[in-house]
């Protein structure tokens, strides 16, 4: 496969054929995803919660997160490789946003960092873009503010409220952002942002007009049922692939029936054997 750069990226937005993003948390995983197409692995934060058992993205720290980006990175070769900025990471302005991000990248050798936030977070982007430094920018809904939001809410969906993610996004891709997710907006405002755009739009829950999408793996592929994003299609069924694995391997031994003698144990030649008793 040929390496996805972000001119190709910007390339496969001017054709109009859609980007595809999957988060990966691991070396097998990021393998998977360089094996079978996708363009950009996202190292994302959610891995705080359908990897490592938090109940947000806000209790990662950016040990932890580089931790991950370090084996996601091994498994990587063509895709784009982009993690998320962990909360607290980014908030004291460029400076810290800068280290933190060197950081990810000389540690966990990421090609790109994502950072939420709106005009907040302009005056940091500019510097990380100003460095060489390529920014995924991310509005809408920002799942590290779910506290203040009072949950993981559709945004924009108010005149006001879509204006002023509208002028976030203007804001962000003339900071230096390469990119931006659109996080669970209605569709006419994915549209629309994205016909504002230069930058391609990778949506998630911002419907079929952005320049792409992106999913988180652990929804994609059902490896646990938890709650369902409306956004979210599952497109294959792992928990049920491990229940029948796991079920079938514990029974197995229980009954006796695993290992077998002639295919899965080694073997003694009985004269050794004879001399060994
Ligand atoms: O953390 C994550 O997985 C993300 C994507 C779903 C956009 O931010
Ligand atoms: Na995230």
């Amino acid at each position: 496969r040929k390496k996805v750069t972000i001119q190709s990226l910007h390339k496969q937005r001017a054709s109009g054929i859609p980007i595809t993003v999957m988060t990966a948390y691991d070396f097998p995983t990021a393998r998977a995803c360089d094996t079978h197409g996708v363009d950009i692995t996202l190292v994302g934060d959610s891995l705080a919660q359908v990897c490592l058992g938090y109940d947000s993205t806000t209790r990662l720290t950016l040990p932890e997160m580089i931790h991950h980006c370090r084996a996601v990175a091994r498994g990587t070769a063509a895709p784009f490789l982009v993690a998320d900025m962990p909360f607290g990471s980014y908030f004291e302005g460029p400076k810290e946003t800068m280290a933190a991000a060197v950081r990810m990248l000389q540690e966990g050798h990421v090609e790109g960092v994502k950072i939420e936030g709106g005009i907040e977070i302009v005056d940091s982007v500019r510097a990380l873009t100003r460095i060489g430094i390529p920014v995924m920018a991310h509005v809408g809904l920002m799942p590290q503010r779910h506290t203040a939001l009072s949950g993981y809410r559709v945004q924009g969906r108010t005149a006001q409220g879509a204006r002023e993610i509208l002028q976030a996004a203007l804001a962000l891709e003339d900071a230096g952002a390469f990119s931006m997710v659109l996080e669970a907006i209605p569709h006419e405002l994915g549209a629309y942002i994205t016909s504002r755009l230069k930058i391609p739009t990778i949506g998630i829950g911002a419907g079929p007009g952005t320049s792409g999408q992106v999913l988180v793996y652990d929804d994609v592929m059902a490896t646990w049922l938890g709650h369902k994003a409306k956004f979210v299609r599952r497109f294959a069924d792992v928990k049920g692939e491990v229940k029948k694995g796991i079920t079938s391997y514990v029974d197995a031994v229980k009954d006796g029936s695993f290992p077998s003698v002639a295919e899965e144990s080694y073997h003694m030649d009985p004269e050794q054997f004879n001399q060994f008793l």
